[in-house]
């Protein structure tokens, strides 16, 4: 049974290396020559320019294990999946073998290494759109490997990977989804949005390459990129529902549970820990990188300062208040035998962290005088304003605010703080787009319907769900599909996600005009054009008219919008909605995609 990082990694280059290919080491987690994205999100990153055509030195067929770091999800750290740095195992054809072989590949690891008995397997396959057709190869041979029709699902969405940043490498893929109760029985049918059913590794078919017109051109070369999660892996082999109790987590879990005196069997001390190991373990790989990062105010360093931030914010929620990220990054340090560049760089790791460490405890001072200011001026409550002062521009969470405002029997306006996080997160999101996700800049074809389509959904929740105050909180385009985050404070019935599709479908067959003005952002407003309370608006503004007879204002939709868009909604295409969900407390989010008619 496998048990440790180690072990894993060596069974799957082992693995890779019978079957002829040549390992290659984990590049810097600091991407070369590549300006849209700040840091290594894959395996594949490096390879670019070799998935692109340019010959490899050590030939078609490689593998290895690349660190990487996500910060998209950096708020859903802290549940017992969601991590910001992590492991991704990987193996490449360069314009060799292709899908038979990849999948071939894949199904023996899994079935005969890992010993996963192939009834626990589900596989999803790309469904097809505009850009590529339906992937029936792949299908055809996870049936020949003996996987039932029953346990293959197709999606469009989320078979589709890539490109790594604006622009690249990228195709259709195929993914493995493991079902992970080992007390019942895995359903006869997979369906991949059951939680109990978690993908473990995905197989990438990468034959086109995007270009900044948001183009899916053919590639010289048809090759693969797989990638399988070391951290999620290692937890499903042992069975257990948390990553971090792993071997690969647990021993600086330990070390919290001494340095807090707090265990971590107890269930409201399992977040703060979570993070803190979590994004100290980021930080030191940072930190220990070649590249020498230091933190700051800006790109990469401004990432390993909110990282090491947050995890002294939560040590004080434990009651942690000594220096405590020294010591655990020695503990991590140690646990990184194999990345000898942590070892080479542990004095840099150690002064930085020491150094960031003691700015922040200052300002944790500097908080706790304006805290007592507060108090002083409001001896029943801190407002909700007050409170995000002291987060914002102080680091202390709401739970610190709360916890010291009720040893002095005062309360906090939790929902008018609620109300500014929120107004802020969706500003910062705004403003950090552009650097660390990428694709948005592009203005496609593709992109601008589904820009105009946003707007059209932006109208149809307000109408079916009968709320005017529902308004965008957030939204993400790519080149595949739209997403949007919009205030409702309930999941929506299948009945009115019909009903918003429909009348959305209904807008766009009445070829509804889309018409461009420009005009002072006062008269905007009056005229009714819907806009972000919390942007700061130019004087002069563009505003993005659908207009509509049937309707008594003369439009559908009216918005602020720096555009672009299409010029009628007959461009559009069929809308559909793929995924209902909740982002945080009372925002919901929709991804949905267009298809053609
Ligand atoms: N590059 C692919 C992924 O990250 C394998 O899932």
């Amino acid at each position: 049974m496998i048990k440790s990082r180690q072990e894993l990694i060596k069974a799957y280059i082992d693995f890779f290396k019978s079957k002829n290919h040549k390992e290659i080491p984990s590049s810097s987690l600091i991407p070369e020559n590549d300006p849209t994205v700040l840091f290594t999100t894959a395996g594949m990153h490096p390879l670019v320019p070799f998935l692109l055509g340019q010959p490899h030195p050590l030939g078609k067929k490689l593998v290895n294990v690349q660190k990487c770091l996500r910060t998209g999800d950096i708020e859903e750290v802290g549940d017992s999946t969601h991590h910001t740095f992590f492991e991704m195992l990987g193996n490449w054809s360069l314009g060799d073998y292709f899908k038979k072989e990849a999948i071939k590949y894949s199904f023996e690891f899994l079935t005969k290494i890992l010993k996963i008995p192939k009834e626990h397997l589900g596989i999803t396959i790309f469904k097809g759109n505009e850009n590529a057709g339906k992937d029936e190869e792949s299908a055809k041979i996870w049936l020949e490997l003996g996987i039932p029709k029953e346990r293959i699902a197709y999606t469009i969405e989320s078979n589709w990977w890539g490109p790594a940043g604006a622009t690249g490498p990228c195709g259709p893929c195929t993914e493995m989804y493991y079902w992970k109760l080992k007390n019942k029985k895995p359903p006869k049918i997979f369906n991949p949005s059951d939680k109990n059913w978690v993908e473990i590794w995905n197989d990438v078919f990468m034959e086109y390459n995007k270009t900044k017109e948001g183009k899916f051109l053919t590639l010289k070369q048809k090759n693969v990129d797989t990638g399988m999660g070391v951290e999620r892996t290692l937890a499903i082999l042992n069975n257990l529902e948390d990553n971090y109790l792993s071997t690969i987590f647990l021993p600086i879990i330990k070390q919290i549970e001494s340095l807090s005196s707090k265990p971590y069997s107890n269930e409201k001390n399992k977040k703060p820990m979570r993070i803190i190991a979590d994004h100290i373990r980021a930080a030191v790989f940072i930190l220990g990188d070649e590249k020498a990062i230091k933190p700051s105010n800006t790109e990469q360093g401004y990432v390993l300062r909110r990282l090491i931030r947050r995890a002294i914010r939560y040590a004080k929620l434990l009651n942690i208040n000594k220096s405590f990220t020294i010591e655990l990054a020695k503990t991590i340090i140690s646990l990184y035998e194999d990345y000898p560049e942590l070892k080479k760089n542990e004095q840099f790791i150690i002064e930085q962290l020491k150094e960031e460490e003691s700015r922040f405890n200052e300002t944790l001072e500097k908080g706790m005088k304006k805290f007592n200011e507060i108090i002083k001026n409001n001896k029943n409550e801190i407002s909700g304003k007050d409170a995000f002062l002291l987060f914002q521009s102080y680091g202390f969470p709401i739970e610190m605010t709360e916890e010291l405002a009720k040893e002095k029997n005062i309360k906090v306006n939790l929902k008018d703080y609620e109300k500014e996080y929120q107004q802020h997160q969706e500003l910062s999101r705004t403003l950090s787009s552009g650097v660390f996700k990428s694709g948005l800049a592009d203005a496609s074809e593709t992109t601008k319907k589904l820009h105009t389509a946003t707007h059209l959904l932006n109208e149809a929740l307000k109408i079916v769900l009968n709320d005017k105050n529902i308004n965008q909180k957030g939204s993400n385009i790519t080149p595949e599909r739209l997403r949007f985050d919009f205030n409702f404070s309930r999941k929506l019935t299948n009945d009115e996600i019909k009903q918003i599709e429909t009348l959305i479908n209904q807008k766009i067959n009445e070829s509804l005009n889309v018409k461009r003005e420009e005009m002072p952002l006062k008269k905007a407003i009056e005229s009714g054009a819907g806009f972000l309370s919390n942007i700061k608006y130019p004087e002069i503004v563009s505003v993005y008219t659908i207009e509509d007879k049937k309707d008594k204002r003369g439009f559908f939709s009216k918005e602020i919008c720096t555009g672009p868009h299409v010029s009628n909604t007959k461009e559009l295409g069929k809308f559909k909605i793929t995924k209902e969900e909740s982002v945080s407390f009372g925002i919901r989010r929709i991804k949905a995609i267009l298809e053609q008619k």
